[in-house]
């Protein structure tokens, strides 16, 4: 085990800027690190990260800390039948029939209504005009929620990220995190009490009704899920488009292949899963004593799971620092399931819940926005910077296309 001086710090400027560069350090020299600064392991290479998302001695006790003092208690901490019970409960809505029928037109609203707005300009910033707005504002949809709420559901879920992602327990983003909970709280306690009164038709009202093995939800548990929905759902999706339209106005040729043939969207959305993943990191706490990375990890330690290092580990992809949607080895059959070859969406029992929502909300949003900017380009010198440890993608992207009416 190290303590990695060769690699920058995960809490660094250059590490920011630059994530790559040192995961490759990490991957090669220090491939089990100790971090006194957040009192964490690190693991980088793919088969460690692997061997923490699939085998069940590395517990997610850690959102115990990391989540549930702002979301309160939801599926990300619970195992075994409890965790089961409750994700079949939850999981209908997100795959099938209930996803093609019922949300995809929700979803087709939302991207067109989003791209009206800047369809006549030839020019948009695709990340604060569509990427932040598109996600967060289906989700709401779907919940039946109030969608002129918008602002509010945006400053909650960015402050409930920075809640997660706080590697320096900063007190400012912990204060701020426990105002959104007690917000989020205030808004959502008394609309779940009437939709149990009058349910619709909405994805709210289901999670009101739903009973598996005599189990139901309580208002509290409903709320929490709400919360976990509006930051597992919105951020994520958020930096997955914008990261695939960066990659894509960044690879030229590739963008062009996409523009030709739509049936290569989701080998584009799976290799930007791989090569510029949302999620940077993920936190673990073994139940007992692990061997990992070269050396043991002691029972109840954090464990920092490295995504954007495991997905280019030279170990398992050939060629991992270039972006090609036409690479052999992608499978797009697995690539949105838990046999996914990538480590973005996790991998065994948490592994995500919304994947096939945000493989339909890829493909619309991609049909849609390429339908409506013929010529698009990045603006004349403007080239995508990325930002965030945690959670990551492009801070901007400045794009210019030849208008259409439709
Ligand atoms: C590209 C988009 C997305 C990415 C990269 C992503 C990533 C992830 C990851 C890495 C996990 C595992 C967390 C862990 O094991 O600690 C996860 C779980 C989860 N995701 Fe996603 N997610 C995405 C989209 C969505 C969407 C659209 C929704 C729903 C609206 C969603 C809801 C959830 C939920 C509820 C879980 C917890 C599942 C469980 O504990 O069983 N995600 N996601």
């Amino acid at each position: 085990m190290t303590t990695a001086p060769e690699a920058p710090d995960i809490l660094s400027a250059e590490f920011n800027a630059d994530p790559y560069s040192a995961y490759q350090v990490m991957r090669n020299e220090a491939p089990l690190i100790w971090h006194e600064a957040t009192q964490a392991y690190i693991i980088s290479r793919y088969e460690d990260v692997e061997k923490a998302f699939k085998q069940e001695t590395f517990t997610t006790a850690n959102y115990d800390w990391q989540l549930e003092p702002v979301h309160g208690r939801t599926i990300l901490q619970m195992g075994g039948r409890e965790h089961a019970v409750r994700r079949a409960l939850v999981a209908p809505a997100f795959r099938g029939s209930e996803l093609q029928q019922r949300f995809l037109p929700v979803i087709e609203r939302n991207a067109r209504e989003l791209v009206d707005g800047f369809r006549t300009a030839g020019e948009a910033d695709l990340v604060s005009q569509f990427a932040t707005r598109f996600p967060i504002n289906v989700i709401v949809d779907m919940l039946g929620l109030q969608r002129s709420d918008h602002d509010r559901f945006h400053r909650w879920y960015t402050s409930i990220i920075a809640f997660l992602g706080n590697l320096t327990q900063d007190q400012d983003v912990i204060a701020d995190g426990l105002r959104t909970r007690d917000e989020f709280a205030e808004y959502m306690l008394p609309i779940i009490r009437e939709r149990r009164e009058n349910p619709g038709d909405d994805l709210l009202s289901r999670l009101c009704l739903a009973e598996i093995d005599g189990t139901h939800m309580s208002d509290e548990d409903i709320k929490a899920f709400c919360s976990l929905l509006l930051t597992a759902g919105g951020e994520t999706t958020d930096k997955a488009i914008a990261s695939l339209f960066a990659n894509l106005l960044q690879h030229p040729e590739q963008l062009a292949d996409v523009r030709a043939d739509r049936s290569l969207i989701p080998r584009a959305f799976a290799e930007t899963l791989r090569y510029s993943p949302p999620v940077h990191m993920i936190m673990r706490q073994p139940a007992e004593d692990v061997e990992l990375g070269g050396g043991v990890v002691p029972a109840g330690s954090t464990v920092t799971c490295l995504i954007g290092a495991a997905n280019r580990d030279s170990d398992r992809y050939s060629d991992p620092d270039s972006f090609n949607i036409h690479r052999p080895e992608l499978d797009t059959s697995t690539a949105f399931t838990a046999a996914a070859d990538h480590l973005a969406f996790a991998l065994g029992r948490h592994f995500c819940v919304g994947a096939l929502l945000s493989v339909t909300e890829v493909e619309v949003a991609t049909n849609q926005l390429l339908d409506a900017m013929a010529d698009l380009r990045l603006a004349e010198g403007h080239t995508p910077v990325e930002q965030g440890v945690f959670t990551r993608g492009p801070a901007e992207l400045q794009v210019r296309f030849t208008p259409t009416t439709q």
